[in-house]
Parts: structure tokens; sequence; C-alpha cells
């Protein structure tokens, strides 16, 4: 298990490694978009890794193309649906409004 935690609420939950960021945070109680059904495809699930981006699986290619077409991401964002969970604590910030392509 490692912990996932979730700004702005500061929720903590505990997560499987291997879990993608999305359903970890659907799995709290959060709110995240997720209109293509986690395909990489709708960019609605962009988030920051605020902490712990070593322990997040890498970008891939098709992660990185949506990634491109998002206004306001950054060296922090990943997409939940791609991102999963490995061994160390994570910190993730929820973009609400800002979020999206
Ligand atoms: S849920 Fe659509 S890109 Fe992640």
């Amino acid at each position: 298990m490692t912990t996932l935690t979730i700004m702005p609420s500061g929720k903590t939950i505990d997560a499987e490694p291997g879990t993608s960021l999305l359903k970890a945070i659907l799995a709290s109680g959060e709110t995240l978009v997720s209109q293509c059904g986690g395909e990489a495809k709708c960019g609605k699930c962009h988030v920051y890794v605020l902490e712990g981006r070593k322990s997040v699986s890498r970008i891939a290619a098709l992660e990185n193309g949506v990634l491109d077409t998002i206004i306001g991401i950054g060296s922090k964002s990943r997409l939940a649906c791609q991102a999963l969970l490995g061994t160390e604590p994570v910190t993730v910030e929820l973009l609400g409004a800002m979020s999206g392509g």
C-alpha cells in the first residue's frame, strides 16, 4: 500500500501500487472528470503531481500528446487516468475549472 494525498482538500487515502491516480482519486470520494473513460483522449483528468513524481509511472507518448493540447500544463502535469501509483507516497492537486483541453 502507498499513500495518496489530494489537494486542495488534503484528503489522504491508502492505495495499491499500480492503481491509476484517476481511480484512486475517485475512490477517495473526490471529483475528477473523465470524459473519455480513462483512454487518454479528453484531457479532463489533468492534475498536478506535487510530490512523489518519481514514484508515478512515466509519461508515455499518448499522454504526452494529450497534455500538449491542454492550456495551463506545467512540469507537474499528468493525466490522472494514465499515471499509475508506485510505492512511494504521492501528493496530487486537483485543478477544477483550470483543467481540460
Ligand atoms: S480521463 Fe480522459 S484523458 Fe484521462
